[in-house]
């Protein structure tokens, strides 16, 4: 099963998120818009459209269209965030969504997009490469794509390195569907789907000189919602078993200890988080 929004589980954790990302959001955004103003943007996954809204509020922008493919998301997005400047649609980028993009854009009045922005959403998408490269197609001339995204490869701890590193391999085994590698696949991946000029930019954040609160919510970014990825996977495998039982009782526990070690002094955590910028070649 796919991963889409469900306001019940995700609404706290992708606000925490986004607050923590704002700046670096935002840091991007000004680099692709380089001085513009009277933009289109279109966000890519904008689940209840509260990041969409608060990244792109400022009067440079003039029409933003955000989709997604949960519905739930969407009516709420429309309930809470939608304007005339704002708009919402339900829209499965994994599917054949070009034809009905297209028809958005017309009643929006929108030639070509300005901005492509897509924040933890293209690690999601069951084929990425032919999602990103059919955008190509509705980003107008000196548009820019920017895509946030994350990589397991890029958390590091100690003590507990070797745990980390089991539960991290352990959990890619069975939740298969979301790419937990992306961050580091992504200049390829654009060059491959006809973009260039990539240019990539990092957020690191460690756990040094943190309050108890402030090293929770990295862990809840990091690691909070993967149990739930975890049962989500195992309750639509072919057949349970023993083994997949046990598998889950393992990560259940592997997250317990590391969640405890985020609470102690001597405990360091870093976590380097990854945007590319890139143009249609
Ligand atoms: C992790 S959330 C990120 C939401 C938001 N961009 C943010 O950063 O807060 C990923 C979003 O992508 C949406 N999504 C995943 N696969 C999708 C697809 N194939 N088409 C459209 N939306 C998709 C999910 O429903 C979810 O709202």
């Amino acid at each position: 099963m796919r991963y889409r929004y469900t306001p019940t589980t995700d609404k706290e954790r992708l606000k925490s998120q986004a607050d923590s990302y704002y700046k670096f959001d935002m840091a991007a955004i000004t680099e692709a818009i380089g001085g513009r103003t009277k933009l289109t943007v279109l966000d890519l996954g904008c689940a209840n459209g509260e990041l969409t809204v608060s990244r792109f509020e400022s009067a440079a922008f003039t029409k933003v269209v955000g989709v997604d493919r949960s519905d739930e998301a969407v009516d709420e997005a429309r309930k809470s965030n939608a304007s005339d400047k704002f708009r919402f649609y339900t829209l499965d980028l994994d599917g054949d969504f070009l034809p009905r993009l297209r028809q958005l854009m017309s009643e929006n009045g929108i030639e070509g997009f300005d901005i492509v922005f897509g924040a933890m959403t293209a690690h999601h998408l069951s084929d990425p490469l032919r999602t990103i490269a059919a955008i190509r197609s509705v980003i107008g001339e000196g548009g820019k794509l920017i895509l946030r995204s994350s990589d397991d490869g890029g958390k590091l701890c100690h003590p507990c390195g070797e745990l980390l590193a089991e539960l991290l391999y352990r959990y890619s085994k069975i939740v298969s569907t979301i790419d937990r590698h992306f961050g580091r696949k992504m200049p390829k991946l654009l060059y491959d789907a006809g973009y260039g000029g990539v240019k990539m930019m990092y957020k690191v954040t460690d756990t040094c000189n943190k309050s108890t609160a402030s090293k929770q919510n990295m862990y809840d970014i990091g690691f909070g919602y993967r149990l739930q990825e975890v049962d989500a996977a195992i309750s639509t495998a072919a057949s349970s078993s023993p083994e997949l039982a046990a598998e889950r009782e393992w990560i259940s526990s592997a997250l317990d200890t590391l969640r405890r070690e985020f609470d102690k002094p001597d405990f360091w955590y870093c976590n380097t988080t990854y945007m590319a910028i890139a143009e249609v070649r």
